[in-house]
């Protein structure tokens, strides 16, 4: 039976990123490697344009019933005034959150051709191999209150709520020490335990799941160090473990330091469903919308076709195609083809639809 793909572009270049996900499913099917069956769906602005909604009941449904869901961007000026309950980014949140994504992986890898793209030296960055992993339906986020309350004398007050429970802080802890011991076998937990109760209780529970790993080494971090180190000496890191917020901040500091937010994939993962082991899933580009090249032709795909391996490999255990199409990305950056955002010595640069076709092009080789 085939198994089944839900594909949400989303806005700005979130359309022209998965034109060549789906360029790639299309092969992979043809070559009878794999067995995809794809439905697509709006989410982000798009879905506002059309439904008055940032993601429609009937594609939250699909999204929920599908094996695998794949995500472009969402956002974009055009929807800056939209009521905030409605606004692109609700419909990413709500489908974190729906489909209970608690585990986000976001590695921040140097590929070596492209470590002078960095705009830190060379050798801070060259062979740099970090994973963050963020708590993802928890925290500031969703905690409640969260609100602003008219204080009738001409002031507001604004409150979100930071809320951590021991269950949400340990398995996302698990996870973390879980896949240090499949590399470095290094996890830094970072928090802010010096001012914030969730950040002792984050801080408690990571040391009695660091007690299961000896194997591991296990080291606490506050967060803003943590954000000086990643700038300082960002090699000293294998896994850190992160809550919601601080893994938003730390990632897009951490996936910088690979020369382009444009490379960086995310797997947004589930617990395993208890009878058949299977986790809901989302694969998403670290990076947005990118309103600003949108429309051009001329956006990073790899990040998004990063991404999809990240689903072959951990949704449907297709290791070696995952493989293969990581190596073809490698290999042509190896080659020296570039898109406009890691550009290098005036060299010439290519568009979303000549990367893809490269990258295409070496998998089948
Ligand atoms: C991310 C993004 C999202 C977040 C936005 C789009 C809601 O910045 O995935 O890092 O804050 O989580
Ligand atoms: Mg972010």
């Amino acid at each position: 039976m085939a198994q089944t793909l839900f594909l949400l572009p989303g806005d700005g270049i979130g359309t022209e990123i998965m034109a060549e996900v789906e360029k790639l499913i299309a092969w992979t099917n043809a070559q009878g490697l794999t067995d995809f069956s794809t439905d697509r769906g709006l989410v982000g602005g798009c879905a506002y344009d059309a439904y008055g909604e940032a993601i429609s009941e009937d594609d939250m449904a699909k999204a929920l019933a599908a094996d695998a869901v794949i995500f472009g961007a969402v956002g974009g000026p055009k929807w800056d005034k939209v009521p905030y309950e409605k606004r692109p980014e609700a419909g990413l949140l709500r489908l974190r959150k729906d489909l209970q994504l608690f585990a986000n992986l976001r590695p921040a890898i140097c590929y070596p051709a492209l470590a002078d793209a960095s705009a830190l030296k060379r050798e801070i960055v060259e062979g740099l191999d970090i994973l963050i992993v963020r708590e993802l339906t928890g925290g500031v986020y969703f905690g409640e209150p969260k609100e602003i309350t008219d204080l009738g004398n001409g002031q507001k007050r604004a409150v979100d709520t930071q809320v951590y429970e021991t269950y949400e802080i340990d398995r996302i802890c698990r996870v973390a020490f879980d896949l240090a011991r499949t590399r470095g076998k290094k996890v830094h937990s970072a928090d802010k335990k010096n001012v914030m109760k969730s950040g002792v209780l984050w801080d408690e529970v990571a040391h009695a799941v660091a007690a299961d790993y000896a194997d591991v080494k296990f080291e606490h971090i506050l967060a803003d160090n943590c954000a000086m180190q990643l700038v300082r000496n960002p090699k000293q890191f294998d896994v850190i473990v992160t809550d919601n917020l601080f893994g938003d901040i730390l990632s897009d500091a951490a996936a910088m330091l690979t020369g382009s937010l444009g490379m960086l994939p995310s797997a947004s993962l589930g617990a395993p469903d208890k009878a058949t082991g299977k986790r809901k899933a989302l694969y998403e580009p670290v990076h947005g919308s990118a309103p600003d090249i949108a429309g051009k032709g001329i956006a990073n795909p790899i990040a998004m076709l990063a991404s999809f391996a990240r689903a072959l490999r951990y949704s449907f255990g297709m290791v070696e195609l995952a493989n293969r199409l990581e190596a073809a990305i490698a290999g042509v950056l190896g080659e020296g083809l570039r898109t406009g955002d890691i550009a290098q010595d005036n060299r010439k640069t290519i568009g979303t639809e000549e990367m893809g076709a490269a990258i295409l092009r070496k998998l089948a080789a």
